[in-house]
């Protein structure tokens, strides 16, 4: 008998999907993972624009991919497609992650793994100290924003505060992910810069009209034992994270949340668990300034 090896050891065909999705970096992390664990796999940059997205991830199960990532501006239609979501993308109302089971497609939502693992990498030990003191303020109220106040009101994190140019939309959060959660516009005062953790969530740098931190007020009225983070990674140190560091504050930059989240979907697909590593960080870096 003539045995068919393809079924024996099927190259595992996944993929990242999103309209555009030419400066994606995930091919580079998953593809680094599948080599390094000498893995018959291959991961994909497929552009797919809003009108072709549903048909799909609807015909997921019927091709021969295993699964992939979903992101902007699909994350919340893949929540409404897949079969099955976990309680976490339920929470979040987006999938980033999808996988076939046994002919089910199944969704789940790693952006807030991401940024906690992110900081708990960079920075360990910044929930107990931040908890222990004074709280965490969000500036931004998209769907990243959603994700990282999901991850800050699971670690303990009081109070939450929200603050966004049109402020309905932190309200909307705030009124979402609970009491200890308080929408503010983007006037930050004395109660708001008295917290210990800060997190921009906004899609542009700092330098943007109507931004609740304008650099150049040299982030007055913040104490000096802030940690900052921002989810922006290009540039990789932002003017917001360079003015932190010259105040001697801790300053975490975006890449890690990028990393970390692709962890949880990796093992789903190839049922490996890989490591985020100075080394894929560097490689990643490395692409970034490329592009510069
Ligand atoms: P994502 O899913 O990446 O978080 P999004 O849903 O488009 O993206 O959210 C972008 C965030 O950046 C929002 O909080 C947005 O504020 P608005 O809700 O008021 O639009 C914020 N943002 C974008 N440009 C901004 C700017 N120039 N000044 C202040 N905030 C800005």
């Amino acid at each position: 008998m003539v045995e068919d090896i393809t079924s024996i050891n099927p190259t595992k065909r996944t993929f990242v999907t999103g309209w555009p999705i030419s400066h994606s970096r995930s091919p580079i992390i998953h593809n680094y993972w599948i080599k390094q664990h000498g893995l018959e796999g291959a991961y994909e940059r497929l552009p797919k624009n809003p009108s072709e997205f549903g048909a799909f991830l609807t015909t997921l199960a019927d091709s021969d991919f295993v699964g992939g990532n979903v992101t902007i501006p699909h994350k919340e239609a893949a929540f409404q497609l897949v079969d099955q979501s976990d309680e976490l993308s339920s929470k979040l109302e987006a999938v980033n992650t999808v996988w076939i089971e046994e002919g089910i497609l199944h969704g789940s939502n790693t952006d807030g793994y991401g940024f906690l693992a992110n900081l708990d990498d960079r920075c360990p030990g910044w929930d107990a100290y931040a908890r222990k003191k004074r709280g965490a303020l969000v500036l931004g109220a998209g769907g990243a924003a959603r994700a990282i106040i999901y991850g800050l009101v699971s670690r303990g994190f009081d109070p939450v505060i929200i603050s966004n140019r049109t402020v309905e939309r932190a309200e909307t959060l705030a009124t979402k992910f609970g009491p200890v959660c308080r929408a503010v516009g983007t006037n930050i005062g004395p109660q708001e810069s008295d917290v210990s953790l800060v997190i921009n969530t906004t899609s542009l740098g700092m330098s943007g009209e109507g931004n609740p931190l304008d650099v150049s007020g040299g982030l007055t009225g913040f104490k000096d034992d802030l940690i900052m983070n921002d989810i922006v990674y290009t540039p990789l140190i932002t003017p917001l994270l360079r003015l932190a560091k010259e105040k001697g504050m801790v300053a975490v930059d975006g890449l890690g949340m990028l990393l970390h989240q692709a962890v949880p979907g990796f093992e789903k697909w190839f049922g490996v668990r890989p490591k985020v590593s100075e080394e894929l960080r560097a490689l990643v870096i490395e692409n970034l300034e490329k592009e510069i």
